[in-house]
């Protein structure tokens, strides 16, 4: 296995993620998400994949196909009222074959993320998860993340 920054090649299998991923989320929450589309067209994945400040990075097996994913933006903030001023790395999305979860392939993901974040001089990365009984919050936990900040919802 190895990571490496995505090709256009790739898009016929971030394509196929993106509908794994969001088949998942409307299962799960079928009032907040659609059960049809994809995050991300294959128009702008073209775009992303040259951009500097939103990559993505695959992981391959021996045959380089695709295994997972991981789309990430630099975000930086320089003049909030309120917030001070940030340089940091946005997971956007992070997503393992179903077939090939559970084998370190997504810590390998993240543990290269980690490395980009510092050479990219970020000081710290964000992303949100769902509270899913079978999320990824455990995941996240155990490469090291903590919560920094909790969304509430009230059911009418
Ligand atoms: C979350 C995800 C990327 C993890 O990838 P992975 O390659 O399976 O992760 P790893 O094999 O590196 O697992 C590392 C640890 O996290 C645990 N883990 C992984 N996915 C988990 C999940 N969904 N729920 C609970 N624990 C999980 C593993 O058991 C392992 O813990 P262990 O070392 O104590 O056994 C993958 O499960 C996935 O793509 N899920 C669906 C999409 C998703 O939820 N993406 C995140 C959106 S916010």
């Amino acid at each position: 296995m190895k990571i490496r920054k995505a090709q256009e090649k790739d898009i016929p299998q971030l394509l196929s993620l993106l509908t794994e991923i969001a088949r998942y989320h409307y299962e799960r929450r079928p009032d907040v998400f659609l059960g049809s589309g994809i995050k991300y067209t294959a128009e702008l994945l073209k775009e992303m994949i040259v951009s500097a400040d939103s990559p993505i990075f695959v992981a391959v097996n021996e045959k380089d196909e695709v295994l997972g994913y991981a789309m990430v933006q630099i975000k930086i903030r320089t003049d909030h009222p309120v917030l001070a001023p940030y340089r940091i790395l946005y997971l956007d999305d992070l997503c393992v074959d179903e077939k090939a979860r559970k084998l370190g392939i997504g810590s390998q993901l993240m543990a290269f993320l980690k490395t980009f974040a510092v050479s990219e001089r970020c000081s710290r990365i964000e992303l949100n998860v769902w509270e899913f009984p079978d999320s990824a919050l455990h995941f996240y936990e155990e490469n090291g993340f903590q919560t920094q900040r909790r969304e509430l919802e009230f059911w009418l």
